[in-house]
Formats: structure tokens, C-alpha cells, sequence
């Protein structure tokens, strides 16, 4: 697996110290809020469950699955509720977790599906940005770190199902998907 990678990117110890920072600055800003934490399955849960960890003022957990990408490197425009959220938000402080913003389409696509069910407010934490890929216009509250232009993996993140266990994030090679 780990032979996969061209270049390591972030090692655990970076990640879950940038991870602890950013849950510092939500538990602040949402003291006094009704935070729902909303991770988008299957790429976050890693940095949700570190996230959440950290966060220091009562939370509520809740998941949402949307699929945009099939197998492929490419996003297809396309996305899908694969799985709802459980609970009502109507009132909330809806706080998306997701593992890297690209394009923006999917979550551009995931906000507005949200803004009709009356949440208080609706942000978003991801934990790598891809911002030269940007397409659409999104307002990325929080932010872990910046990313390259490359195929990302690792903590979370996939590529067709595999390398999520990965402790790290690293940059996949190029001959590993261009097969
Ligand atoms: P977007 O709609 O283009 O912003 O794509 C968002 C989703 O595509 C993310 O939630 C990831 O699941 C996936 N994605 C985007 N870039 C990468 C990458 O470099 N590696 C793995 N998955 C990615
Ligand atoms: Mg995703």
C-alpha cells in the first residue's frame, strides 16, 4: 500500500495537531450554539472522529453519504443521497465535515439540499482544499490545510475503496490510476 505513495504530504502527528486547532476555534466560535456535526461518509470519518475528539462543548454526531465520483479520479457533476441525515436540524448549527473540497460541486449540491430544512446556520470544515480545481463559489469556513493539484489519499480518503486506513495523507502516483 504505502508503496503506492509519491510523497508524503501530512503525517498523522501534523494532522491530528492542525485537527486540534480547528476544533480549539470551533468549540469557541460555537459556545452557546446547538452544534450538530454533520460527517460526510465515507471520506471523513477519520478527521470527524479526531474532530469531535477535540471539540469541547456539547455536539451532536450525525452522517450524511453522497456519491459523486464512482471509481473514477474524475467528478461526474452528479451526486446522490446515498444516506439522509437521522435527525431533524430544523433551528441547528449545521457543521459539515468534509475531507477535501475540489471542484465544489458536491458540496455546492449538498448545501443547498440542507438550506431547505431551516437549519440556524450552515458551514462548513474541510480538512484539505484543493482550490485551483475550484468551479463553483463556496464559502469553506474552516480549512486544514491547502492541497496541490495531485491525487490525494490517505486518513479517510480513497481511491476506488482502498487507502482510507492509510495513517497519513500522501500523494498517490500517477501509475496507479492511469493503468
Ligand atoms: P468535488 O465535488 O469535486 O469538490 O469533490 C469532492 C469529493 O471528491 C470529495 O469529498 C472527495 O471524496 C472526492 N475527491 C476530490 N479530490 C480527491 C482526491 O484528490 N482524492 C480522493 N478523493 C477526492
Ligand atoms: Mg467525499
Amino acid at each position: 500500500m504505502k508503496q503506492d505513495i509519491q510523497e508524503i504530504l501530512f503525517s498523522e502527528e501534523v494532522l491530528t495537531k492542525r485537527i486540534k486547532e480547528l476544533a480549539d476555534k470551533i468549540s469557541n466560535d460555537y459556545k452557546g450554539k446547538d452544534l450538530v456535526v454533520v460527517g460526510i461518509l465515507k471520506g471523513s470519518v477519520l478527521f470527524a472522529a479526531e474532530l469531535i475528539k477535540n471539540i469541547s462543548i456539547h455536539c451532536e454526531i450525525d452522517f450524511m453519504a453522497v456519491s459523486s465520483y464512482g471509481n473514477s479520479t474524475e467528478t461526474s457533476g452528479v451526486v446522490r443521497i446515498l444516506k439522509d441525515l437521522d435527525n431533524n436540524i430544523e433551528g441547528k448549527d449545521i457543521l459539515v465535515v468534509e475531507d477535501i473540497v475540489d471542484t465544489g460541486v458536491t458540496l455546492t449540491y449538498l448545501l443547498k439540499y440542507l438550506e431547505a430544512r431551516k437549519a440556524n446556520s450552515i458551514e462548513i470544515v474541510a480538512l484539505l482544499n484543493k482550490q485551483a480545481r475550484r468551479v463553483s463559489n463556496l464559502d469553506v469556513r474552516y480549512v486544514g490545510f491547502e492541497v496541490p493539484d495531485g491525487f490525494i489519499v490517505g486518513y479517510g480518503i480513497d481511491y476506488a475503496e482502498k487507502y482510507r486506513n492509510l495513517p497519513f495523507i500522501g500523494i498517490l502516483k500517477p501509475e496507479v490510476y492511469e493503468k
